[in-house]
């Protein structure tokens, strides 16, 4: 585990930068559109709730622009890229942001077996980041490069009690990242992702008592929209400066955000492999697994 240590000189580098962000009506979202247009990028969100949205949009115009999008909609998701890419002509940085939980919990031993369960946290948030993953690839791509970012949550790498459904959505978050960012960064694409721990938005109503009687720490909303900010300004730094702490190339990481703080995770999981699938697994394991990441290797039978 390495901690992170917010270095706020880069957020300079996020002048008149485009950034497309999912989810950006309340919470962690909302803070990060603020915090981006507060340095001077110019922000086009998507969101299904459309009044705290065109709140937002009427308070940081003309930076932030509002773009009603259901991120469960491929066709709402390719037209609030296109919104975005037609009006500034480049996409530098996409932060897939939109997220639900569901607080019925299917599992439940009295829940009725003959009602089909809603998948709708699968939807939004593996699907809906699936979908933002492409498509903004796709402008990434066209912009000659930038930053993906991702959010999962605690529920992304850890047990999640009474929350199946979501715990393996964001898994399935985290799986996008570790998925993409071995052929994403050659063309000059950082993939990363953020699982924060309990922060103080709508979504954590339930247990939020219990959890201060116990003295957890939680995240305030801007604490996380700044994890999102390393994330997609630590490779932006000139002559190779960086948050402190951050490895670069900033790509492939994991920030864990508790208590207020960013803490990458992902490298000491891979450098600990060897002791958890002994030497001799990890070792062809890696062998495989570049031969799997390496140009040319496809698993479309129709390429051979
Ligand atoms: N609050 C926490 O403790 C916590 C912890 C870990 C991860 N997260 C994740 O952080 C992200 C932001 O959540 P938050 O805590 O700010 O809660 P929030 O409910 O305030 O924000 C979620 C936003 O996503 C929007 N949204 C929901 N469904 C959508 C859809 N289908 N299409 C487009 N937008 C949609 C909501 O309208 C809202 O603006 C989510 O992905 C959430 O899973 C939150």
């Amino acid at each position: 585990m390495t901690h992170i240590h917010f270095d706020p000189s880069l957020l300079e580098s996020l002048n008149d930068k485009v950034v497309v962000l999912t989810g950006g009506a309340t919470g962690i979202g909302r803070s990060c559109i603020q915090q981006l247009c507060e340095n001077g990028a110019k922000v086009i969100f998507g969101d299904v709730a459309e009044a705290p949205s065109r709140e937002i949009e009427c308070r940081l115009s003309p930076n932030a622009q509002f773009f009603k999008c259901d991120s469960a909609n491929y066709s709402d998701q390719l037209n609030l890229f296109k919104t975005a890419f037609q009006k500034h002509g480049r996409v530098d940085i996409v932060i897939a942001n939109a997220g639900i939980a569901i607080h019925k919990d299917p599992f439940d031993p009295n829940a009725d077996i003959n009602e089909a369960p809603s998948m709708k946290e699968v939807e939004v948030n593996t699907i809906g980041a699936l979908f933002t993953a492409r498509i903004g690839m796709h402008y990434l791509r066209r912009s000659g490069g930038g930053d993906l970012v991702l959010v999962s949550s605690i529920a992304g790498f850890k047990e999640c009690g009474g929350l199946v459904a979501y715990t393996a959505s964001k898994h399935g978050v985290v799986g996008i990242m570790r998925g993409l960012h071995l052929t994403a960064t050659p063309e000059n694409i950082r993939v990363n992702v953020i699982c924060p721990w309990m922060t103080k938005t709508r979504l954590v109503r339930g247990i939020e008592k219990g959890w201060y009687e116990k003295g957890l720490p939680a995240n305030e909303p801007e604490d996380v929209a700044r994890s999102i900010l390393i994330c997609a300004t630590a490779n932006r730094g000139q002559s190779g400066k960086t948050h402190g702490g951050a490895r670069l190339p900033f790509a492939g990481k994991i920030l864990w955000v508790a208590g207020g703080e960013s803490y990458e995770i992902e490298d000491g999981i891979q450098s600990l492999e060897p002791k958890w699938l002994g030497d001799k697994n990890s070792q062809v394991l890696k062998q495989g697994q570049e031969y799997l990441a390496s140009a040319g290797t496809s698993w479309d039978e129709s390429k051979l």
